[in-house]
């Protein structure tokens, strides 16, 4: 997969680029990411990227004519682009939008900037608008991070563990059950004995349990779409009567 990012910014994005899991990424090639400084697509001596709004009000616009620039370029580089500018206004990110990505061939993703973006923008040149939460950035870097990462490690091969995103918190609707390492006791907490029990079946229904009574009790707007196995299904069943996991049953 290859996906650029175009942002007056690129300073922001490099090095967060560069480590961890997406920087091995990036190195073994199993992504393609390139950042680009709209700037570079601005003309005239001053290479002007915003104005004031028409209309009056405070703060700056980015215009239209550099990102029509940058887009066009991007999308002739490669064949059926995304284009998505990252603004507060766009559809809401989650991870089913990022396996929805994960599936493209090439994502361009758009740093709006400002207090925004110029109206014909949204309307000619970008595919889409996302937002990744009810709250407003300084600008789209941030969020545009955040997409290339919760996309990027979808990606197969990125992840030592295949199965990895398939465990995820949300990858069926719940939240991720609790997750414990050494030492077995931390100041004065003990690791579930079921952990250290060796059997693979206790700790298979234990974490399922578990992921169940954390979405339960922080989420339960998740569990009107989550995807119930019979079992998960008694088991609500009986949060909703009152009891916990530790009222249920072995
Ligand atoms: N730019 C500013 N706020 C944003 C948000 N919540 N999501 C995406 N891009 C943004």
């Amino acid at each position: 997969m290859r996906i650029d990012i175009v942002t007056l910014f690129p300073a922001m994005l490099e090095a967060p680029l560069g480590e961890s899991i997406l920087g091995r990424a990036r190195a073994r090639g199993l992504v393609d990411i390139r950042v680009h400084d709209l700037r570079d697509h601005a003309t005239g001596r001053h290479r002007v990227t915003d104005e004031p709004p028409f209309g009056g009000g405070g703060g700056m616009i980015l215009k239209p004519e550099p990102l029509a620039a940058a887009i066009d370029a991007l999308r002739a580089a490669a064949p059926a682009s995304r284009v998505i500018l990252l603004g507060p206004a766009g559809r809401r990110f989650s991870q089913a939008v990022a396996r929805e990505l994960a599936h493209r061939p090439h994502l361009v993703l758009v740093c709006g900037r400002y207090e925004g973006v110029d109206e014909r923008v949204s309307e000619q040149l970008v595919d889409e608008e996302l937002s990744i939460g009810d709250y407003v950035l300084t600008g789209g870097e941030p969020a545009a991070l955040v997409v290339a990462d919760a996309v990027t490690r979808l990606l197969p091969g990125v992840l030592g563990d295949e199965d990895a995103p398939a465990r995820d918190s949300f990858a069926r609707g719940l939240l991720e059950h609790p997750q414990y390492t050494r030492p077995e006791v931390f100041r004065g907490a003990s690791v579930p004995d079921v952990l250290r029990s060796g059997d693979h079946g206790r700790i298979a229904r234990w974490r399922a349990l578990m992921s169940l009574w954390r979405t339960w009790q922080r989420r339960p707007d998740l569990l009107e779409t989550a995807d119930l196995t019979p079992e998960e299904q008694k088991w609500t069943d009986a949060f909703r009567q009152g009891r916990a996991p530790a009222d249920l049953p072995d």
